[in-house]
């Protein structure tokens, strides 16, 4: 969603903030602005559409030299929410004075009073936006101190917000604050540079900070000061960022989707090194913060999440129940918390996040801890919001996921979660044996998926044959069935292709109704228990013209001869199978959107973290 960056320090700042909003694209954005301090004036730069835009529209605008002396300034990639993504509702906006700019991430609430108030007292408001209105606001709290004035408004402000403030009065600082949004400072020599995420730092300093809720901080070239909206100081540590600028770069890939399918033997490796103990026949979570008498009590497990993380989830309920013998059960994060959800202490809440900052996750994980419940999480960014609120969790170690289409972090949330699995299975109904056995096809996954991310140049042929279609359906059965969900996610989302996932057996009780000759199909029949109603499912289809295309088992020439066409996975445990299969959809649905001409990496009305309810 939206992005932000600002800089401090010796010069430059036009360009260190043009390349941390080019980090920022794949965050998903529809317009970008900056706004520079130079001479005692804000000087301001926007456009509707691309980082590129801005930077021509930018260089069109102000004199070169500009560009080398400016030492100070904000910019952002806005995600429209009130207003179309016009150049007059791109941030930064600017005050009444016009000697105040601001960018924001979140959603101020109660907006329209605020904008009332002002209005009777004769501001003149030129956007649809609300961010507008806080900048506004900021401006009739200052009485000669930013700071207090950003203080006072934030006060009297409902909702959420990740900011940056510059004034052409007090050139010497941003102030930079967020409450449900987050903030994180890099810690350079001479310099300081925030941003909405790590990834626009990573090039100038892996020394970091984050901002807590409520944190507001006042920055310069040389310091730090970090204190609360009382204006209490407050202490948070300096963190060193777990990657490097090269792993936000796309290595010699087209796209950074078809990088991270790739990646995917690496990061499931790092996901699962040094977490399986074949001695116990079990595995070392010692984020998950539970002793065996704990998970021995635990009565269920409720999976939370959105989008991908969600099928992860669906994933992990298969999982719990068949190897854990413990009840388990995935629920929409956002309809977690309005449904007054029954919760108490032996209950484990587990929220799943690849970016650790999707508000409906963050606000089940609240609900969660207001009713009680243990709660853990499974995020990839560290120090992000939700790893940080619930305190105990597992880390998928996948790197950073750029591709606005979800891939390494799904088969790092699914191996995460059979781990966790294997752990509640050995205190529950696992002897050792079995234990071990399993922790043996864990340990096999990243080898499984080489094999299928081998098979990239024959799945891009298949595609081929599927890239005119503008309906398909995806079907499986059993831990498939989340798989299948999850193929048709990343179809729609990179290719635009109408998809649909459902359980086998349901397409007969409606969807069926749609099947036309020529239809697409796209069938999880991997040798798993349940494959025979599969292949009967499968015929219920082909007798209605569909064409089939099946993720079989490699080998089972019999399931085969029932396919147009199919692409094959190795031969693994049905719960190991979600993760090579998914990876087979996943190439599947890059080559179809890459023939169709998409833009594979960051889709239309998309954005890679959802921070608005
Ligand atoms: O960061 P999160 O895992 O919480 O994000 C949840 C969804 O927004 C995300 O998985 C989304 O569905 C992806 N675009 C799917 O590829």
């Amino acid at each position: 969603m939206c992005g932000i960056v600002g800089y401090i320090g010796k010069a430059d700042a036009p360009t260190v903030l043009m390349n941390g909003l080019r980090r920022l694209e794949y965050r998903g954005y529809d317009s970008a602005g900056i706004a520079i301090l130079d001479d005692e004036r804000v000087l301001i730069a926007k456009a509707p559409g691309k980082v590129s835009k801005l930077n021509e529209r930018a260089h069109a605008d102000w004199p070169s030299s500009l560009f080398q002396r400016a030492s100070t300034g904000i910019a952002h990639t806005r995600w429209a929410t009130h207003g179309p993504p016009t150049e007059v509702n791109a941030h930064p906006h600017l005050d009444q004075s016009g000697e105040i700019a601001l960018v924001h991430n979140g959603i101020i609430e109660n907006y329209r009073s605020i904008r009332a108030r002002l209005e009777a007292k004769g501001h003149h408001f030129y956007s649809e936006t609300d961010t507008e209105v806080l900048t506004h606001l900021i401006g009739d709290c200052d009485k000669g101190d930013l700071f207090q004035a950003v203080c006072d408004a934030l006060h009297q402000v409902e909702g959420t917000f990740g900011i940056a403030v510059i004034s052409a009065r007090e050139p010497d600082k941003i102030i930079t604050a967020r409450r449900g949004s987050p903030i994180v400072i890099g810690v350079g020599e001479g310099e300081t540079i925030l941003a909405s995420d790590a990834s626009a730092i990573v090039a100038y300093t892996q020394r970091v900070i984050y901002l807590d809720d409520n944190d507001i901080a006042i920055i310069t070239k040389d310091s730090i000061d970090i204190r609360d909206l009382n204006n209490i100081p407050v202490t948070r540590e300096i963190a060193e960022l777990a990657f490097d600028a090269a792993a936000a770069e796309k290595g010699g890939f087209d796209h950074f989707m078809l990088k991270e399918i790739h990646e995917q033997p690496e990061s499931l490796g790092n996901a699962i090194r040094g977490r399986l103990d074949f001695n116990l026949g079990s595995s070392v979570l010692a984020g998950m913060g539970t002793s065996p008498r704990d998970l021995a009590e635990l009565s269920r497990i409720v999976l939370v999440g959105c989008g991908t993380s969600l099928h992860a989830g669906m994933v992990g309920e298969y999982a719990f129940e068949d190897l854990a013998d413990v009840h388990a059960e995935v629920q929409q994060a956002a309809e977690f918390r309005y449904r007054n959800p029954i919760l108490g202490s032996r209950d484990m809440v587990v929220a799943i996040s690849q970016s650790g900052e999707t508000a409906d996750t963050l606000a089940a994980v609240r609900e969660a801890n207001q009713k009680g419940a243990f709660v853990m999480s499974l995020c990839n960014v560290v120090g992000s919001t939700i790893a940080r609120e619930t305190g105990r969790g597992v880390y998928l170690h996948a790197g950073p996921e750029i591709s606005v289409a979800s891939t390494k972090a799904f088969t790092c949330q699914v191996v995460v979660l059979l781990m966790m699995a294997l752990r509640l299975g050995r205190g529950r109904r696992f002897s050792r044996d079995e234990g071990i056995r399993f922790a043996r096809e864990i340990e096999s996954i990243p080898m499984l998926v080489a094999k299928v991310v081998a098979q990239n140049a024959r799945i891009a042929e298949v595609a081929a044959d599927y890239a005119k279609n503008e309906h398909a359906f995806f079907i499986g059965r059993g831990p498939m069935f989340p798989v299948a969900l999850e193929g048709a996610l990343k179809l729609k989302e990179v290719s635009y292709i109408h998809a649909e996932g459902y359980h086998a057996a349901e397409l007969k009780h409606g969807p069926i109704a749609l099947l036309e000759q020529g239809t697409p199909i796209i069938a999880l029949a991997v040798d798993i228990p349940g494959k025979d109603k599969m292949l009967g499912n499968i015929e219920e289809c082909r007798a209605r013209g569909a064409r089939i295309l099946g993720v079989i088992t490699e080998g089972d020439h019999e399931t085969a001869e029932c396919m147009d066409d199919f692409i094959s996975i190795p031969r693994c445990h049905p719960l190991v199978a979600t993760i090579p299969a998914v990876v087979a959809l996943q190439l599947f649905a890059y080559h179809v959107a890459r023939l169709r001409g998409c833009e594979i990496d960051q889709p239309r009305n998309l954005a890679k973290s959802v921070t608005v309810e």
